[in-house]
């Protein structure tokens, strides 16, 4: 690929604005040698107004989301994506959401511009856990672990049991819950399924990926141990 159309795809510009950035010697190597649009592609090498480039394509990372945030862009309001670089909407492939958080939900959301590996983090078959931490508007009973351990607690208008999750109590009013799967506002149906109001909720792991000490509102790109982290069921 044209190193332009490379740099366009990043979400740097339309063509016609790399090839102004070339014009103008705002793209050099690490050497700060000024270069042109038809030199050979080598990522790692290029520097836009000395700044190395974005991650290519195959992109994966995690961001601490915080409440009051959608992952719809059709939302009003607030975006995820508002929490990230601007040019990161105009890339080619396209960055979505793997899967979503609800607007009042925090914590751990991952994006990607990887269809196969979206549909791999998501996909059933993956089993990979996702494991939150919701705050209840009462106290916890002593019924609810055993219910949602079942393998038939049916939330409304579905016709299919939900698999068994684990709840582990953690104080009066809060556990840690972790599902096998991924429906529709489960974690709030689950509850409200069994009398409970969730008044606040934040994933904390997907499969053995952690956000660790990343900052509310921050983000990072995800490599390869992290990615290892992910597909791993525990965390390490
Ligand atoms: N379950 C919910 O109810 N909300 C979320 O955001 C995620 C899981």
């Amino acid at each position: 690929m044209k190193l332009v159309k490379h740099i366009a795809n990043l979400g740097y510009g339309s063509r016609k604005d790399v090839q102004w950035m070339f014009r103008e010697g705002r793209i050099t190597d690490a050497d700060g040698e000024v270069l042109y649009a038809d030199d050979p592609l080598d990522h790692d090498n290029v520097r836009v107004d000395g700044e190395p480039l974005d991650p290519p394509p195959g992109l994966l990372l995690m961001l601490n989301k915080p409440v009051g945030y959608t992952c719809s862009m059709k939302d009003r309001g607030r975006v995820v994506f508002d929490l990230l670089p601007a040019r990161f909407r105009e890339r080619n492939p396209a960055l979505s959401t793997v899967g979503r958080l609800d607007r009042d939900t925090s914590g751990l959301l991952l994006f990607t511009d990887d269809g196969q590996l979206l549909h791999r983090i998501i996909s059933p078959k993956s089993k990979l856990p996702k494991v939150y931490v919701a705050t209840l508007a009462e106290d916890l009973r002593g019924d609810e672990r055993a219910t949602f351990a079942s393998g038939s607690l049916m939330l409304e208008s579905e016709t299919t049991p939900l698999l068994p999750a684990e709840l582990e109590p953690l104080e009066a009013r809060r556990a840690r819950l972790v599902l096998h799967e991924g429906r529709y506002h489960q974690v709030r149906r689950m509850f409200a399924a069994i009398g409970h109001h969730v008044q606040a909720l934040h994933r904390e792991r997907i499969g053995g990926l952690t956000l660790g000490d990343l900052p509310e509102g921050q983000w990072r790109a995800l490599g390869a141990a992290d990615r290892d982290r992910l597909f791993a069921t525990e965390p390490a």
